[in-house]
């Protein structure tokens, strides 16, 4: 899977771009504060209907504009399809082939793993975004999986509902959070093991090992298991559900730990070591999705050049050519120059792109 000509318009500081994308390596090079970011963040947006950086889509609009647009051509083993997306203040429409589609029939059509500074949340926020890039990550790859997470999200909505109101009607609500929340536990640690091994065996930055777990590991137990586990578990904390009002076991409150060399990443990691860890878990994750569909989505990896010597940089820049299309941005020309022979090299300045000839 690829992106073929990209045009954006109003978003952030670019006023009209269109560009021809090349199919291996893209290096988007320039000052700070010119449109490098932005432009991945157009790609992002264009793939998932929301930005990598905020909640807030409508911060992207360019100030003064009504609306933005972003559209792209992408390109398949079975033929092109369009893809286009505009936010307004109050609203986003998507389009496929020109024609306007619920978000349900335009998800999926891109895929992209995103490596950037917002997301080092990733590794150092709280247990809360470990979760939410895990089920996210999965939820693109399996639909089943993400409507698992959904309605489970739902279970303990409508159980904690019950809880405020003094329990009363709990008992069914503890049976759909075991069935729903067994599985889903069991789903979330087999995606898990997938990326621990691709982790694992995955192209290196650096010397260190990287490892991801969760507790429990429910991956490789069955379903039936996982269910009971999560039932004794229910079991054990009743009285304290009961006082705080509030469902204090499973997926939701799951540990999801980043390790480097075996030690717990998101207290003790470097800034440095924190981004060559995410940049491993984003490229374990393309790998993932590979493995599971034969096709390869785009990486979009911002100031990749931030935290490794050229040579290192280098080296990661072939291997990610070689695989795949990516998107890559550096502040850095000597960098840009230094990596220029496995892609193809675009200059930014004030919003606009230029490919370099
Ligand atoms: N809604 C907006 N409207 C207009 N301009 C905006 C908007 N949001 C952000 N900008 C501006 O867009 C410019 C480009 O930002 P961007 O983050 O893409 O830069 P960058 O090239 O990635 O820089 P750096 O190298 O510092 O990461 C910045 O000057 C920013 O202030
Ligand atoms: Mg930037």
């Amino acid at each position: 899977m690829r992106l073929g000509r990209l045009q954006v318009r109003d978003l952030r500081n670019i006023r009209e771009a269109e560009l021809d994308l090349g199919p291996g390596l893209n290096i988007f090079v320039g000052r700070n504060a010119q449109g490098k970011t932005s432009l991945l963040e157009a790609v992002g947006l264009l793939a998932r209907g929301r930005s990598f950086r905020t909640d807030e889509t409508r911060t992207l609009i360019r100030r003064g504009s009504p609306c933005l647009r972003a559209r792209g051509r992408t390109l398949n083993g079975s033929g092109q399809t369009s893809l286009e997306i505009e936010v307004a203040n109050d609203r986003r429409r998507l389009f496929v082939n020109e024609r306007e589609v619920a978000p349900r029939a335009y998800l999926g059509r891109l895929d992209v793993v995103v490596y950037a500074t917002e997301r080092l949340r990733v590794v150092r926020g709280s247990m809360r975004e470990r979760r939410l890039f895990i089920d996210r990550s999965a939820g693109t790859l399996f639909p089943a999986y993400r409507q698992l997470a959904r309605d489970y999200e739902q279970v303990v909505r409508q159980r904690n509902a019950a809880l405020e109101a003094g329990s009363s009607g709990l008992e069914a609500w503890d049976e759909r959070l075991v069935v729903v929340g067994g599985e889903l536990r069991q789903r979330r640690g087999q995606y898990i093991r997938r990326l621990r091994t691709a982790l694992r065996d995955g192209y290196r930055v650096t010397g260190e090992s990287y490892d991801i777990t969760t507790r429990p590991d429910a991956g490789s137990a069955g379903e039936a298991a996982a269910q009971d586990v999560l039932r004794n578990e229910l079991l054990e904390r009743a009285r304290d559900e009961r006082r705080l009002r509030r469902s204090l076991v499973g997926p939701h409150r799951d540990p999801i730990d980043l390790l480097i060399d075996g030690i717990d990443a998101s207290m003790s990691a470097s800034a440095g070591q924190a981004r060559s860890l995410l940049l491993a878990l984003t490229l374990a994750t393309r790998d993932v999705f590979r493995q599971e569909t034969g096709s390869v989505p785009v990486a979009l990896l911002d100031d990749l050049d931030s935290e490794l010597d050229d040579e290192r940089a280098g080296a990661l820049c072939r291997e990610i050519a070689s695989h795949g299309q990516a998107l890559v941005t550096t502040a850095h020309p000597a960098w840009a120059r230094y990596v220029a022979e496995w892609g193809c090299t675009f200059h930014v300045a004030d919003g606009h792109f230029a490919p370099a000839s």
